[in-house]
């Protein structure tokens, strides 16, 4: 088996017991989430939402929190899953929050309850994204 494929493996299965773990009674819909950052860490996070909904946020950002607050701060892949979905592609905010962490060619594993369906590069995902050396 390549590299390539125990990562996705091994992603699979932290965007999956993360899902479970989740806070969705408002839309009761479960999204896990999982990172592998650059130090090899697998980071993990599940959607997580409040009576003021839409005042909630993506398993993808409670996994971005994770790593950053393990001091990390480099994705190198990604994969998310959704109970009720089999692709489900991060929404535009998180993929902006991914591209700040990651580049072009970060690769954003979809899944379904078994495994990896797709896998799409963030570069597509979010093109032309905002980018300056304006703001440092
Ligand atoms: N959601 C995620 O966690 N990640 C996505 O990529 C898409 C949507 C969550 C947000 C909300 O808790 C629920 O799914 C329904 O939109």
């Amino acid at each position: 088996m390549s590299k390539s494929a125990d990562h996705r493996a091994a992603l699979f299965d932290a965007a999956k017991s993360a899902m479970a773990s989740c806070h969705a009674p408002y839309s009761k819909f479960p999204v896990g989430a999982a990172i592998l950052a650059a130090n090899g860490e697998i980071y993990k996070g599940a959607n997580i939402e409040v009576i003021s909904f839409p005042e909630g946020w993506c398993a993808e950002t409670t996994a971005i929190g994770h790593m950053v607050m393990a001091g990390q701060t480099k994705i190198n892949e990604v994969a998310v899953i959704a109970e009720k979905l089999d692709q489900c592609t991060p929404c535009g905010g998180c993929r902006q929050r991914l591209a700040e962490f990651g580049d072009a060619d970060t690769k954003i594993h979809l899944c379904d309850q078994n495994g990896v369906v797709k896998t799409v590069k963030l570069g597509d995902l979010l093109p032309l994204s905002f980018a300056t050396d304006v703001i440092a």
